[in-house]
């Protein structure tokens, strides 16, 4: 059942051109597929005859014919994944004439409905649900699409490239347009939509001077919603033109919305596919979030029409070099439109909040797998975010012009092919000249690496040694690792708080005061010399790799980094070592009974941090927030899911009191409802929106009143949801009321419904889990879309760890009821719920025995999906 990337093989037949005409209808739908189809020279030189294996999953043969000749039956053999030709000749023209009923698809992959509309999901493998096709993505076709179907239920009928042909309404009440797309590609950036939509149109002219069409497609209703996702495209072609060279290469751009999705988005040539979260967004129903999170998602998808499209990935094993390379893209974009620290603090933490655990679990594999059961289940954290880390990784060693140089290379050789991971680092190589062999390891080697450094400082021959020791845990299949290239940027502080120039004692004169150190040894001694005092080292800056850090700091080292570092990450990140090392220490103090007290050193720094004018507002609501108790969690080698989270309200109450008329009079200045703009404002919403929460702690009259004020009257949805996730964890009279008025005004909005659904699940009060099991029969709730489940289901068990960790266990068998139900209508959804289980093995006994007990239930459960069955059958793995 396992596919391994050693076993990569070239497809033995190619696929020149393809031809399909669909006929939309209630019932069935029927697909008629021409392909052009050849032996492949590489796989087979001298032609010898071998079978064609076509891929085809749930599909209906209607009709088989090779060069207008139809097939007899001995001539071909359908399995329930693949039609074979037994002895096609070296090229000709393969008919496919097939039905399937994309009405009963609740798996939202292949061709399924979405609000009585049509839609497609090919990636990874949607395309073999569509019709018999060699489904993999080394095989880069030319499309021409014709769909057919009623005009007054279907009057959009879009796919991939230029639209070449439109009928109008014939007398049977159908209508039948063709698009052609004059690029190649593989068969998973296929698309069709057809239905009722509006549109809103722009255009952009690119820098060669032409003009291209946007439009972005969404139900009737929706129109007023999209100028922020308009921007955000216009905005990400005129950064790719800037930063990368790349130019938009057809003459229209079409962005899709709906509200049935598995994913954020799909980046289909020319016809993005997205879910409405991340596209429809206006301030009074989004989020500051849901805005940065549409600008973040249409770039992302916008990106890939090079990083993905016009060069793809030869096998899947690859995927990381399409959405690696273009989370980073997407990442520097947003870091060059809004602020630079504060979003590469929220990337970090959100590596750290979800990859790390990934990459310390069963689950564990190196950004490019070796070997998967579905690939759908590796459209991982691990592959995304890491990926983008060890693209970052190569920008840091290369500089900014060297990475340049670099991918115009790789654009210069593979503009049009499916390459590998290595096809990319060797054009990194050959543009610079830097040898890259052992970073390679970053992407076959899996785990979180390790950096120990030690500094001594000598005040006779004035230098400064740093010790710098680096491993990396065993995980599943790779018992032992290799050193790491690693890209190690610092600085020295002098007792002043100001950089010291960095001399190596080999090098004859300093380069600059912060500089990026390679880390290639196990053990590594770095020795700086003219350093006039015993510096405080600042290390890893900006993050410079994704790896854990341990120093031996002491608590006066850290607040002083806190106050005076240069790398304002690395101000955030001191803040946080700090805080984590208080919260733990919380955490032993009162397993062993001890009394809990919040050291004054700290409460000082953040008296500091709150009362400094120039700090950005959103870098201070950053830091002034304690790690999570997730973050908390990965340090203890046995999770203390209830002394984390009573601790961390112990601290938050502790903090509050101390500041309490600072974070008063923070809220007071930045309250009010200022007109709603994406820019510093989000910085002002945050702080003050974090001293609400610390006042909120407290409980007291005026906090509450403050809160409900906040709720009733806020413009913006960033605040009316602050201030309802703040009374949804309360008992006050307030609470119901609250929520049952947010209901009632949005109950129209399914984004905002969500909002209203996840929110309930993650309350930390003591009834969630009976409140969520009733809010799945509530009329809103709808097992079948993606977003409701992930608000809902996720939001419980993925979310709010002292209520799904409950020792009574019910939590888990919640989880597990929800799996086996999804299992059967929506296997992606179903393992990404289940995946919530992976990391039972850091908790004590008695949660590790329920939820394995729970994991066991699965496996044995009969239907099970490869999907599922993948995710729990890893995770019960010997560690
Ligand atoms: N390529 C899409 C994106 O990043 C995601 C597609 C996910 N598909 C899947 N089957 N998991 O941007
Ligand atoms: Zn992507």
């Amino acid at each position: 059942k396992a596919i391994h990337l050693k076993d990569y093989a070239p497809p033995p037949y190619l696929i020149d051109t393809v031809d399909l005409t669909f006929d939309l209808g209630e019932e069935v739908t029927r697909v008629r597929s021409s392909l052009q189809l050849r032996a492949n020279p590489v796989r087979l030189p001298d032609g010898a005859p071998v079978p064609l294996v076509l891929d085809g999953q749930e599909l209906k043969l209607v009709s088989l014919a090779i060069d207008g000749r139809t097939l007899e039956p001995a001539e071909y053999a359908i399995g329930p994944e693949s039609l074979t030709i037994f002895d096609p000749p070296a090229a000709f023209a393969l008919e496919v004439e097939t039905e399937l009923k994309p009405q009963e698809n609740t798996s939202l992959e292949g061709l399924y409905r979405t609000s009585g509309n049509f839609c497609t999901q090919c990636e990874a493998e949607g395309f073999r649900k569509i019709t018999y096709f060699l489904d993999r993505p080394d095989v880069m076709a030319r499309y021409r699409t014709t769909i057919t179907a009623d005009a007054l239920k279907y009057p959009v009928l879009l796919s991939n490239g230029n639209l070449v042909a439109a009928s109008k309404m014939g007398h049977d009440g159908r209508h039948t347009v063709t698009w052609e797309d004059p690029f190649a590609k593989p068969c998973y950036l296929f698309a069709l939509v057809a239905g009722v939509l509006v549109h809103v149109e722009d255009s952009y002219v690119t820098r060669s001077g032409r003009t291209v069409t946007l439009r972005i497609y969404v139900e009737p209703g929706n129109q007023d919603k999209c100028d922020h996702a308009m921007r955000s495209l216009k905005k990400s072609m005129a950064w790719d033109e800037n930063v990368y060279g790349l130019e938009y290469d057809l003459d229209i751009f079409m962005i899709v919305a709906v509200g049935d999705f598995n994913m954020g988005a799909m980046e289909n040539k020319g016809l993005n596919v997205f879910n409405t979260k991340y596209i429809l967004a206006r301030p009074e129903s989004a989020t500051d979030t849901d805005f940065l999170g549409v600008e973040a998602v249409v770039a992302h998808e916008y990106f890939h029409n090079w990083t993905g499209n016009r060069v793809t990935c030869r096998d899947w094993f690859q995927l990381s070099l399409k959405e690696g390379l273009t989370v980073f893209r997407d990442q520097e974009f947003s870091s060059d439109l809004n602020s630079r620290p504060v979003k590469r603090i929220a990337d970090v933490q959100r590596l750290r909040a979800a990859q790390f655990p990934e990459d310390s679990g069963p689950m564990a594999h190196p950004i490019r797998p070796d070997s998967y059961i579905e690939i759908n289940n590796f459209y991982t954290t691990t592959v995304y975010e890491k990926g983008a880390e060890v693209v970052r990784m190569i920008h840091t060693l290369l500089g900014a012009e060297g990475y340049r140089k670099g991918i115009d290379l790789y654009f210069e050789r593979h503009d049009g092919q499916a390459v590998t991971c290595d096809d990319f680092v060797a054009a990194m190589e050959d543009a610079t000249g830097k040898d890259l062999s052992q970073f390679r390891r970053w992407y076959s080697q899996a785990g979180t690496p390790e950096l120990d450094i030690s500094g001594e400082y000598d005040g006779h021959g004035r230098t400064y040694r740093l010790t710098v020791r680096q491993s990396c845990p065993p995980s599943p299949g790779q018992p032992v690792k290799q050193p790491y290239h690693i890209p190690l940027a610092l600085g020295l502080l002098d007792p002043q708080g100001a950089d010291i120039p960095l001399r190596l004692k080999t090098e004859d004169v300093p380069k600059g005061t912060s500089r990026v150190l390679d880390v290639t040894e196990a053990e590594q001694v770095f020795e700086f010399a003219d350093v006039p005092a015993p510096p405080v080292p600042s290390l890893l800056r900006g993050f410079s790799a994704p790896v854990k850090l341990r120093m031996s700091y002491t608590d006066d080292d850290l607040t002083f980094l806190m106050a005076n570092d240069s790398d304002a990450f690395n101000r955030w990140e001191a803040g946080q070592t700090l805080g984590t090392r208080l919260l733990l220490g919380l955490v032993e103090d009162r397993a062993a009974g001890r009394p809990l007290e919040l050291s004054r050193g700290f409460l000082d720094a953040l008296d500091k941090i709150l009362n400094d004018p120039a700090l950005d507002h959103a870098f201070a609501a950053q830091a002034l927030t304690l790690p999570s108790e997730g973050y908390l969690g990965q340090q203890m080698p046995v999770i203390d899911v209830d002394g984390i989270h009573e601790v961390r309200g112990f601290a938050r109450k502790a903090i509050a009191a101390h500041l309490r008329d600072d974070l008063l009079s923070t809220y007071r200045a930045l309250g009010g409802n200022e007109p709603f703009a994406i820019d510093a404002a989000i910085g002002r919403r945050s702080l003050k929106n974090l001293a609400l929460g610390y006042l909120m702690s407290l409980e007291d009259a005026e906090a509450v009143e403050l809160c409900v004020g906040q709720f009733h009257n806020a413009h913006a949805m960033t605040d009316v949801i602050a201030a309802l996730g703040l009374l949804n964890d309360t008992h006050l009279p307030q609470r119901d009321a609250a929520l049952a008025r947010f209901y009632e005004t949005w109950k129209n909005e399914p984004l905002v419904v969500d909002k209203w659904f996840s929110i309930q699940a993650m309350s930390e009060r003591p009834e969630t889990l009976a409140e969520v099991r009733s809010l799945l029969n509530h009329p809103a709730f709808e097992i079948r879309n993606p977003n409701k489940v992930y608000a809902l289901i996720g939001g419980f068990a993925g979310g709010n760890a002292v209520r799904f960790h409950d020792s009574s266990g019910a939590g888990y068998e919640f989880l597990a009821d929800q799996v086996l139900t999804l299992n059967g209508l929506n296997p992606q959804v179903a393992s990404r719920m289940v995946k919530l289980f992976a990391r039972w093995r850091k908790y004590d006994d008695r949660r590790q025995a329920f939820m394995r007990a729970q994991l066991e239930r699965i496996v044995g459960a009969p239907n099970l999906s490869p999907d599922v069955f993948e995710i729990a059958s890893k995770s019960l793995q010997a560690a």
